[in-house]
């Protein structure tokens, strides 16, 4: 695929930690990834995007940078990622990378010193620094709270054990917030996105995009700060979607498109209104940004449809292709969060029918790895093993997102199940129950979740390459089915995708051939329940 190839792609996420594992110290690796690109090929995708590879002390799974040029040996070397993107590109996978430029880790070289160094002075003003409030500066400067629980501050203590200057972080207290106000913050993250560039880079994903700018003097929050920002009618935040943040992405896309190829750029913007997402792809911004109304969406046709219909008019309307996401490392996987907890069987079979409806859909598919086995959250992790920080900062209320996290089984009867040489023992335990749902295993199946997603991105590429981003709703009476067809610049339909969202198997007109579906069909003329199918129209 050459030209925007980003508007109609499938990209495949992988969570760097736990992909593959080369070296067998139970952590993936650069030379894991390496060596599963014909897999990724095979599978058909146009993109790997790859979390966070870089030395970091692993406050937040790596989410906290320590040095945003180099490697974290633990995944290898710039080496190996030289080797991984040539190999890349020879099978025609591009590589996005993923930039954290929020915060960095308490130990990244500038955040030492500026804790050495005193108030007021440049090296604090590349973070956010400020006296606490009360007589004795005790304090926090404002109301803030942490994603992950607590205060969104943290207080310095000087060599002499005096208590100092508080730092804002939005995340963990080891991931302190650069000052985007700051133009040498600017011309760092600039230069750090050349290095990548150099490197042959086609994209970035850019963590907690909307977060960079804050208000104005750090006005309080208030208790509004306690609702998801996510949610379609969250109230403005001072700490995100600052207008400011613009303007920064109109300097990254100057420096994206100063380069040969198409190199492109996706935030992750956590926010509800869709109005405001739309701004971040305006055409000198980012190209895309995910769209994560889906994640929020329960299992119904109405709610579906709503967030089909609302992204593609809303973000569409600006040039901007929409982004479609089921699952992250950072959520419940889809498998367990649409179980009906009375049929949990309901959950792959309702997660199938889902990745199906998606990979339907104009514009580019996110999937993350595992998505593609169906995979099911682990819920059962010990305690102990546990390491995501919301698990800490929640006081041991929220388990946190070490769940979606588990390495991926490749093959075999028992852990590791091919994550890492025999004997490893991966960073979190793997569910005994997992041999089924190996790649080897899946992949001799034809009914398997792997067959389906393969073949629906073989359709996908071979029925929807180049059509465009237009959609065309299907009227069926049935309240419990989405019916949408895509047609060719001619107006001929090649596609007609019925998702059948309730439990009852549902009669429709003659639709056509039945290319693919996500359970088996009897009779062409009935969707069975919990299913989508695709036809190839008549004539
Ligand atoms: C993003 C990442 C998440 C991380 C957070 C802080 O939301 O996806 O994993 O914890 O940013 O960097």
């Amino acid at each position: 695929m050459s030209g925007e190839w980003w508007r109609e792609a499938v990209v495949y996420q992988v969570y760097v930690r736990s992909f593959a594992d080369a070296d067998g110290d139970g952590e993936g690796d650069l030379e894991g990834i390496r060596s599963r690109l014909p897999y990724l090929a095979d599978l058909g995708v146009d993109a790997v995007w790859i979390t966070p590879f870089y030395p970091s002390p692993l406050a937040d799974g790596g989410y906290d940078v320590a040095d945003y040029r180099d490697i974290a040996p633990r995944h290898g070397t710039l080496a190996d990622f030289d080797a991984l993107v040539a190999d890349a590109h020879r099978l025609h996978l591009r590589v996005i990378v993923d930039i954290v430029p929020n915060h960095t880790s308490d130990e990244h070289p500038w955040f030492r010193e500026a804790l050495a160094a005193a108030p007021g002075s440049p090296a604090r003003e590349r973070y956010v620094f400020r006296d606490g409030q009360g007589p004795d500066g005790a304090q926090p400067p404002n109301d803030w709270l942490g994603v992950f629980g607590g205060l969104a501050w943290s207080r310095t203590t000087g060599p002499d054990g005096t208590p100092g200057q508080w730092y804002l972080h939005l995340f963990t207290p080891e991931q302190p917030d650069l000052n985007w106000e700051r133009p040498e913050v600017v011309a760092e993250f600039e230069d750090i996105l050349r290095f990548w560039l150099d490197r042959g880079v086609d994209g970035f994903r850019i963590d907690v995009a909307h977060g960079l700018v804050k208000a104005a003097a750090l006005p309080d929050a208030g208790e509004r700060q306690k609702k998801l920002t996510i949610e379609p009618d969250a109230l403005p935040l001072p700490m995100w979607d600052q207008d400011g943040v613009h303007e920064i992405y109109r300097g990254w896309r100057r420096v994206l498109d100063s380069y040969p190829g198409d190199r492109m750029s996706v935030g992750e913007v956590w926010i509800g209104d869709i109005h405001r997402l739309a701004m971040y792809t305006r055409p000198d911004e980012l190209h895309q940004a995910f769209n994560f109304r889906w994640l929020f969406a329960p299992w119904t046709a109405h709610a579906v449809r709503d967030v089909i219909d609302l992204s593609m008019r809303e973000v569409a309307a600006l040039g901007a292709p929409t982004t479609w996401v089921l699952s992250n490392h950072d959520v419940y996987r889809p498998v367990t969060r649409y179980a009906d907890p009375k049929r949990p069987e309901s959950g792959l079979r309702r997660a199938r029918a889902s990745l199906l409806l998606m990979l339907a859909l104009p514009g580019s598919a996110y999937l993350y790895q595992g998505e593609e086995l169906g995979l099911p959250e682990v819920t059962d992790l010990p305690d102990e093993v546990l390491q995501d920080p919301i698990w800490e900062r929640s006081g041991h209320t929220a388990r946190g997102r070490d769940g979606c996290r588990v390495p991926i089984p490749w093959a075999g009867s028992a852990p590791p199940y091919g994550f890492g040489p025999d004997g490893s023992a991966p960073w979190l335990p793997q569910p005994a129950s997992w041999a089924d749902l190996s790649v080897e295993a899946q992949s001799h199946d034809l009914s398997s979740t792997l067959a389906l997603v393969k073949e629906g991105i073989r359709l996908r590429r071979d029925l929807l390459g180049g059509l465009g981003e237009q959609l065309r709703w299907v009227h069926v009476a049935d309240p419990h089915v989405v019916a949408l067809g895509r047609d060719d610049p001619t107006g001929r339909a090649v596609l007609t995708s019925v998702t059948n969202f309730g439990r009852a198997a549902a009669p429709l007109p003659d639709l056509g051939q039945v290319m693919l579906a996500s359970a088996p069909v009897d009779d062409p003329a009935v969707v069975p329940p919990e299913t989508t199918v695709w036809y190839r129209p008549q004539g």
